[in-house]
């Protein structure tokens, strides 16, 4: 009947997030890495996004750095800059997640408010792992030479020198870069990983 017809070709056979798990083999998540300027969160996301990639896990790594000069490429440091960025950073994370991935973002963003906001956007799987190392050591390394040119003044809005960053109260996982050793960050991190959504 014309009523049975129109019932066969309405469905859009989505393809879930949970039959991607399955197939899989493993829960799709948001790992959130926050902390300073040269706390050590690209560095950790690579090697992580390395190890889970050889274990056959699907992976994908979301860096600030990079995401600004494509996706992010109109925004500043300014507040608003940086909460879009956020916003941008976790609507693609949270696509990457229902399509199946462990997604690593890493990002400064430095204000709780905005990864709150991260948080509610992603929902199912987030979680936040705060990438700790004191200003001292981040400056101390300055890899990029960027500090040097916050203090002279080159750089305005510069996260600890001149721009607020506001610890997690409650993250899911706090590494220090300062103290541990990159494998044993590297460690904790996999056992979180494991914890959370090798399950
Ligand atoms: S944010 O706050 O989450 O939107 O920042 P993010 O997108 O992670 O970008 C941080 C990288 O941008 C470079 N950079 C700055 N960081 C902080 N403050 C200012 N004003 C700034 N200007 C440029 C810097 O290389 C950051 O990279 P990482 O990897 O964090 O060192």
């Amino acid at each position: 009947t014309a009523e049975k017809t129109s019932v066969l070709v309405a469905p859009t056979h989505s393809v879930t997030r949970r039959e991607r798990e399955v197939v899989n083999g493993h829960k799709a998540g948001v790992l959130w890495l926050t902390g300073l300027s040269g706390s050590g969160k690209s560095t950790l996301a690579m090697t992580l996004q390395r190890r889970l990639f050889e274990a056959g896990k699907q992976v994908t790594v979301l860096d600030g750095d990079a995401l600004r000069t494509g996706l992010s490429k109109d925004l500043d440091f300014s507040p608003e800059g940086r909460r879009e960025n956020i916003r941008r950073s976790a609507e693609a994370a949270k696509l990457l997640a229902e399509s199946g991935h462990i997604v690593i973002v890493s990002l400064i963003s430095p204000l709780a408010a905005d990864r709150d906001m991260a948080r509610q956007t992603i929902g199912e799987g987030f979680a936040e792992v705060y990438v700790s190392a004191t200003l001292d050591v981040c400056e101390g390394r300055d890899v990029k030479g960027l500090y040097a040119r916050a203090r002279a003044g080159e750089i305005p809005a510069f996260t600890g020198v001149s721009a607020p960053y506001e610890a997690p109260e409650t993250p899911d996982l706090t590494v220090d870069t300062g103290t541990e050793s990159p494998d044993q960050s590297l460690d904790r991190l996999l056992t979180l990983v494991s914890d959370r959504y090798l399950v």
